[in-house]
């Protein structure tokens, strides 16, 4: 599976559950690529959704220990092993975690690819991704070049994970 992300310059990823930027043409290149694949999201992400809303024409997981989703494109997950399960039923390719922190820590490992969009501003956060560039297997295998929108430049970058580990019902509950 794979990952997708926007980062600001100190790695921030969103501030009280909300997101840091909203930048149309990032919006434009997460649909494009999550569009019709099953995205992997932790309970506060789905709340940071306009409207608390699941993502339309993409199958939700939704990982919670204390809540249920009731939405007939969400499938509410309450633990690791519970998720394995439910990711045999996908092509790895065609899953994608977004989020958020917690969701992105516990899952990383388990990325092939990361698609991380780097904004070139910072602003205050008290969610983060760890810096991928200070961690020896992850590489920047495609920098974008910059793109400015309404005063802010990002570029969307590619990581790939040198050393994948295999996702499997052995790995340790919450
Ligand atoms: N910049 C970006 O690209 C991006 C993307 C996504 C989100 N964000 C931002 O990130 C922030 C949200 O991140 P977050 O870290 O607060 O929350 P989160 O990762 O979205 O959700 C965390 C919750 O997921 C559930 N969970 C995690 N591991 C689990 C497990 N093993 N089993 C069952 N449930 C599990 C837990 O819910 P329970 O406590 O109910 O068990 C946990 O509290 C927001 O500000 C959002 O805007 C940014």
């Amino acid at each position: 599976m794979n990952f997708i992300v926007a980062v600001d310059k100190n790695w921030g990823i969103g501030e009280n559950g909300e997101l840091l930027f909203r930048l149309r043409g990032d919006m434009r290149y997460f649909k494009m690529l999550t569009e019709g694949k099953a995205v992997i999201m932790g309970i506060n992400t789905l709340r940071s959704l306009p409207g608390s809303k699941p993502l339309k024409n993409r199958k939700n997981i939704v990982l919670s220990s204390r809540y249920y989703v009731k939405d007939e494109s969400v499938t509410c997950i309450k633990s690791l092993s519970e998720l394995s399960k439910e990711l045999k039923k996908y092509d790895p390719e065609d899953v994608f975690v977004i989020g958020g922190a917690k969701v992105y820590d516990l899952l990383l490992p388990y990325c092939e690819y990361g698609f991380v969009t780097k904004i070139n501003s910072s602003k205050p956060a008290d969610r983060f991704l760890k810096n991928l560039d200070t961690l020896e297997n992850w590489k920047n295998i495609s920098a974008g070049e910059s793109i400015e929108e309404n005063g802010i430049n990002y570029s969307f970058n590619i990581y790939k994970n040198e050393k994948v580990k295999t996702f499997d019902e052995n790995i340790l509950e919450k």
